[in-house]
């Protein structure tokens, strides 16, 4: 399993349920990524997309209220249960996608993290770990992404587990 996640320099990622910056850019690529697999996140997530439960890909959801998700999502009742949800898929189609419970419940089981970093600090009140700080992780590959329309440069960092 492969973890993607948009990040402000401090490593938020979120503000009151929605994300911090916004790209373009970094949309088309978490669609390119995920397009065809299973992606993996928590309730309030599923709730902060406009559309519902993303095509194209398989939504597993955590949850302690199954019942009360959305048709055409998998509910699952813990970040083990979605373990079992996602066991017989490639591991290289499988992505967390947030947010931040399931991340840091989950993120000792990823192989990679796919980070898009914007280079900018907004108030947040969610956030991932920072990976920079974490001998586990190693940069493995960086990418300028250019600039979002409000000026934001960001660049794709992608972190290996050693
Ligand atoms: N920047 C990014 O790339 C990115 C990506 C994703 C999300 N985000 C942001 O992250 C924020 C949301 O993060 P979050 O941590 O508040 O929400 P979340 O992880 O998306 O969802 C939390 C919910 O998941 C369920 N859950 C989590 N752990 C569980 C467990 N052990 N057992 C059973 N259910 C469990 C619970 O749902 P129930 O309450 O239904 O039981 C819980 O309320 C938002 O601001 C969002 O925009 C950012």
């Amino acid at each position: 399993m492969n973890a993607i996640v948009a990040v402000c320099s401090d490593w938020g990622i979120g503000h009151k349920g929605a994300l911090l910056v916004h790209s373009k850019a970094d949309m088309h690529r978490f669609v390119e990524l995920t397009m065809g697999g299973t992606v993996v996140m928590g309730r309030h997530t599923l709730e902060s997309f406009p559309g519902g439960p993303l095509k194209g890909r398989r939504n597993v959801v955590i949850t302690h209220n199954p019942a009360a998700l959305p048709e055409g999502v998998v509910g699952v009742e813990s970040p083990a249960a979605a373990l079992e949800a996602v066991a017989a898929d490639d591991p290289n189609k499988v992505w967390l996608i947030g947010g931040e419970s399931v991340y840091r419940a989950l993120l000792d089981k990823c192989t990679r993290v796919f980070v898009t970093k914007f280079d900018v600090e907004k108030p947040a009140d969610a956030f991932f770990p920072n990976l920079d700080d974490d001998p586990a992780w190693k940069v493995e590959s960086v990418q300028d992404g250019g600039t979002t329309t409000k000026g934001t440069h960001f660049s794709f960092v992608t972190y290996a587990r050693q």
